[in-house]
């Protein structure tokens, strides 16, 4: 009897936890203009083959969340920088990245060799706390953008002078205002500065 009482205040525990999780992580996104939504597991298939990714190279996602696009990357062989602000987002994947890519979550760049199962991982993923608007954009052969149309034209302008020649921009959802996308397939956007 106190086995299953034991078991069930746990059980009544976790969902507390849970609940006070989601909302504070919720709670978060309704101050922000950009909130938390994550890419749809469907295309992010379509958005690192339209990145045409090489090893070797830095992605950075603007507003990493919980880091999906980052992952999907680093199994490319890249260098995947993540900028984010929700601290439970931060944390979800560093402890992913931890146990996915042990030898990066110093800080430093550094490339790991796991074998996970199929998936041989060569890549690093790094998230930073830190505003997207401040990024270091010039660093970046590959950037993600997700944001709400009425933002778009602040990711435009802030990406088109700041982004390095040559470097190509997947959007996911909306488009950029004025530019014109190079190639668009299902819903998701690739530019290039040149
Ligand atoms: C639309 S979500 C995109 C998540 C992720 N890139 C994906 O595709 O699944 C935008 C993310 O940006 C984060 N964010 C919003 N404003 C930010 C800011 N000023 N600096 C850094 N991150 C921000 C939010 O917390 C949220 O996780």
């Amino acid at each position: 009897m106190i086995i299953i009482i034991s078991v069930l205040l746990l059980l009544i525990i976790f969902l507390l936890l849970f609940v006070i999780i989601t909302f504070f992580l919720f709670a978060i996104d309704l101050f922000l203009d950009l909130p938390y939504v994550a890419t749809k597991k469907e295309k992010i298939g379509t958005i690192i083959r339209l990145a045409n990714i090489k090893k070797g190279e830095t992605v950075v996602d603007l507003g990493s969340g919980d880091g999906r696009l980052l992952f999907a990357a680093a199994k490319s062989g890249v260098h995947a920088v993540g900028y984010e602000i929700n601290p439970f987002l931060i944390v979800f994947t560093k402890v992913k990245a931890y146990f996915l890519f042990p030898s990066c979550h110093s800080g430093e760049r550094s490339d790991s060799r796991i074998d996970s199962g199929q998936a041989r991982m060569t890549g690093s993923v790094i998230v930073k706390r830190q505003n997207l608007w401040k990024a270091n954009l010039k660093i970046a052969d590959v950037i993600f953008v997700y944001g709400r149309k009425k933002t778009m034209q602040k990711f435009e302008d802030f990406v088109f002078q700041n982004a390095k020649r040559g470097a190509r921009i997947v959007v996911n959802t909306n488009a950029f205002p004025k530019k014109k996308p190079l190639k668009s397939e299902n819903e998701i956007f690739l530019y290039r500065i040149s």
